[in-house]
């Protein structure tokens, strides 16, 4: 049962933000809320093994919460990679494990990679891989290098284009891709254009040829992955990634001048009329795993907190107290129309507001990626409490 009423002091007071740290950040997703909020509020209004229900649950914080404190809870989103994430964060992993399969995938594909990217240093002439591009209206205009391994030279802007760089990608250009790459087009299957679309018409044309290349490259030696968990998470990984790789990474990012990387800020599938930034696959896919705010990082916190949870099979798992959580990817609507009178005692919910953010328009790219859902436009559509009439 939740909390007698006269038992609640209710939260009348402002709670100050706590900072994300890797477990809520390692996967971009839009108005994720803030934990510490979260967790202030299913501490107040519930009781230890209450059980929680957030119909929208997005990234999963009230799912983190709610099992960080100690209580059940059962969560739904109608998108597969809200639902991906929410579960990815919470399932314990090996990291040494984890680590060795990404050891396994970048001995597959991190030099074949890299050779898209060569270039000489402008001080020695030394032969590596450049950590980012500039393109406008489909042309490469600059490249970028952090470090030559040889003199320690840099080439932060205004670094143009030599005949080996023209030359690399007029190869590119010409060469076939063979491997998987999606071709999704942004229309809902009644012919209505998606509303964040711009002027792209399919997932491949967010990215330039080398970028396609190299994802197609990476996400088949991330499907050659035997297990299926660890594959799950290197596939998570790349949609962690993947928009950062795309052309939608203005140069300038909230106007400062970051000269060797950018990110997607904005919630549409953004169209350069200028300059954008091309970065690195490789490095890119590396620090997803391996960064600061990377999986591995974000695994070695949750692990602690979530290393002995136990997942649901059904809703009754989790009411008869067999399970902590049950994941449902589909609408709140089927969930909670199979939820028993009584079972819920505390909800925490973020529903999305009118059409101000598209998330299911948004992650098609990842959905499209991951091949997650066949039927996710209808799917889409039909469910998705969100305004996206043109
Ligand atoms: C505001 S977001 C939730 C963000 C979440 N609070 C967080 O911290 O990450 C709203 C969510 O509602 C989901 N959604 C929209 N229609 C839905 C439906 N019919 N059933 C379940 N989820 C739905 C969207 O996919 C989106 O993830
Ligand atoms: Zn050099």
């Amino acid at each position: 049962m939740a909390k007698n009423v006269k038992e609640i002091r209710h939260l009348n007071r402002q709670i100050p933000p706590l900072a994300h740290t890797s477990m809520y950040v390692w996967h971009k997703y839009w108005s994720r809320k803030t934990w510490n909020v979260v967790a202030e509020y299913i501490k107040t209004y519930s009781k230890e093994r209450d059980i929680i229900l957030d119909p929208f649950v997005g990234s999963g914080i009230t799912a983190m919460e709610a099992l960080k404190n100690n209580r059940r809870v059962i969560v739904s989103d109608l998108n597969p990679i809200a639902t991906e994430i929410t579960r990815l964060t919470i399932t314990p992993i090996s990291e040494m494990k984890l680590f060795d399969a990404f050891k396994r995938v970048e001995k597959k594909v991190k030099d074949r990679i890299n050779k898209l990217y060569l270039t000489r240093c402008r001080n020695c002439g030394e032969k590596f891989p450049l950590t980012c591009a500039i393109w406008e209206k489909n042309k490469c205009i600059e490249i970028r290098y952090k470090k030559c391994p040889k003199c320690d030279n840099s080439c932060r802007s205004k670094c143009s284009l030599d005949k080996h760089d023209k030359a690399l990608l007029n190869k590119i250009n010409k060469s076939r891709i063979t491997s998987f790459y999606p071709t999704n087009k942004f229309y809902y299957s009644d012919g209505r254009p998606f509303m964040k679309k711009e002027q792209y018409e399919s997932v491949d044309e967010l990215f330039t040829k080398r970028n396609l290349q190299a994802l197609a490259w990476l996400m088949e030696a991330i499907n050659e992955e035997k297990s299926k968990l660890l594959r799950d998470f290197l596939k998570i990984g790349f949609s962690s990634m993947v928009h950062l790789c795309s052309n939608m990474n203005p140069i300038s990012e909230g106007g400062h001048f970051t000269p060797f990387s950018s990110a997607w800020i904005q919630h549409s599938y953004w169209y350069p009329s200028g300059p954008h930034m091309e970065q690195n696959v490789w490095d890119k896919f590396d620090s997803a795993i391996n960064g600061h705010q990377g999986l591995l990082k974000a695994k070695i916190e949750s692990n602690k907190w979530f290393g002995d949870i136990r997942f649901a099979k059904n809703i009754e798992d989790v009411i008869h107290n067999k399970a902590d959580i049950y994941i449902y990817n589909g609408s709140c609507l089927d969930l909670m129309s199979k939820l028993p009178d009584n079972s819920i005692d505390f909800i925490f919910t973020d529903p999305p507001y009118d059409s101000s953010i598209q998330y299911g328009e948004l992650s098609y790219m990842w959905v499209s990626w991951l091949n997650a859902k066949d039927m996710f436009v209808d799917y889409l559509s039909s469910n998705e409490i969100i305004n996206n009439k043109n």
